[in-house]
């Protein structure tokens, strides 16, 4: 069988990416090795093949964070999975539970955690791996890891939600729509902002209850408020430096916003008392640990809830999938299919 890898070597750029061959290992105690089936596509990924998310990564490295196959071997003393089993990876190997620490949060796969999910075969530790519900597709499973979780983290776990609460979500990328499918199933109302009408018809279908153009409107903060029905209990900001002042204006005093993206900037500028006076909670999430992710999976499987995947492509046509994402011509995920 190959062992075919798209990897990052003589420097940053979508089109530095190339097809390498990589020897194959036997797991070691405590390990076990994935064949990947498929892989899935978050912004950390694109940002970190164009040197932006850490100048200073070492290379080669193969990137990406998601992915989803079969267990094709395992190293003495692996009790939770056998051979044959359909598994996905969890992003932070090393966070099982409890609160997030630096070494934990040192775990990333694909990027400081060593390399990522674009290789036909990855040795991790067996606690990497969570097992596949009978529901899911293995290419569904490969959606979750880091934009899934993400957002389950924000909206189930973080986000004080109760039946009735209303929502915001920002654009169509893989965190917003799972955080308006996760905000559905909890009984939220869900208020979606997008730059285009197009990709409006998918959040409707997903159940937002009001799509607002922010690229055409440019009084999308005031529309989005307007159109709640009810003050606003939990923005999901992916925006930033882009919307984190129009989130404060809209969320209620005592609302959640949960800091997730940095897509409209790095840097923002807001008026702090906004917060402070009325005692709204900035609460950071960078996606969650292992307890938190089965617990997804359970609730995904049960409420049935289809991740949307907007692109597929083949694991030769790697560049093509970045400059999807790039481009912002997706809607919910990009996956690449590796079999
Ligand atoms: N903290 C974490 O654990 C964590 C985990 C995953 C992702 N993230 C971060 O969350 C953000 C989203 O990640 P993703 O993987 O979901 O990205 P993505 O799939 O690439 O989402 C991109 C989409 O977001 C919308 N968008 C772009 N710029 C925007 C802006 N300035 N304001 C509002 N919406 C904008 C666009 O949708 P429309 O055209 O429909 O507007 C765009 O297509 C990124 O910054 C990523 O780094 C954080």
């Amino acid at each position: 069988m190959t062992n075919l890898a798209m990897e990052l070597t003589g420097g940053f750029g979508i089109d530095r990416l190339d097809l390498q061959e990589r020897p194959v290992r036997d797991p070691g105690p405590g390990e076990a090795r994935l064949r990947v089936e498929f892989a899935s596509l978050n912004r950390r990924d694109l940002l970190l093949v164009e040197g932006v998310y850490n100048p200073r990564q070492m290379l080669p490295i193969v990137p990406c964070s998601d992915g989803a196959g079969i267990v094709e071997a395992v190293g003495p003393g692996c009790e939770r999975l056998r051979v044959g089993d359909r598994a996905v990876l969890h992003f932070f190997t090393g966070w099982l539970s409890g609160e997030p620490d630096s070494a934990k949060l040192a775990t990333a796969l694909g990027g400081p955690g060593g390399d990522g999910t674009l290789q036909q075969t990855l040795i991790v530790p067996e606690s990497a791996l969570a097992k596949i519900p009978e529901t899911l597709s293995t290419e569904a499973a490969a959606t979750l890891p880091c934009a899934g979780l993400t957002a389950w983290s924000a909206v189930v776990d973080l986000g004080g939600l109760k039946p009735g609460s209303v929502v915001v979500t920002q654009g169509t990328g893989g965190v917003s729509l799972f955080a308006l499918q996760f905000a559905r199933m909890m009984g939220a109302r869900v208020i979606a902002t997008t730059s285009s009408d197009d990709k409006a018809r998918t959040l409707l279908r997903l159940g937002a209850d009001l799509v607002v153009n922010y690229r055409t409107n440019p009084d999308w903060a005031r529309a989005a408020r307007d159109g709640a029905g009810g003050p606003i209990d939990l923005i999901v900001d992916v925006g930033g430096g882009d919307t984190l002042e129009a989130s404060l204006r809209m969320i209620r005093p005592g609302g959640t916003i949960a800091l997730i993206g940095v897509l409209g900037g790095a840097k923002a500028s807001i008026t702090l008392p906004l917060a402070v006076m009325r005692q709204v909670r900035l609460q950071g999430v960078t996606c969650g640990h292992r307890e938190g992710f089965e617990a997804m999976l359970r609730g995904i499987d049960r409420h049935g809830i289809d991740p949307v995947i907007s692109h597929r492509f083949p694991l030769a046509l790697a560049r093509e999938a970045f400059a999807c994402m790039r481009d912002n011509a997706h809607v919910g995920k990009i996956v690449v299919d590796l079999r």
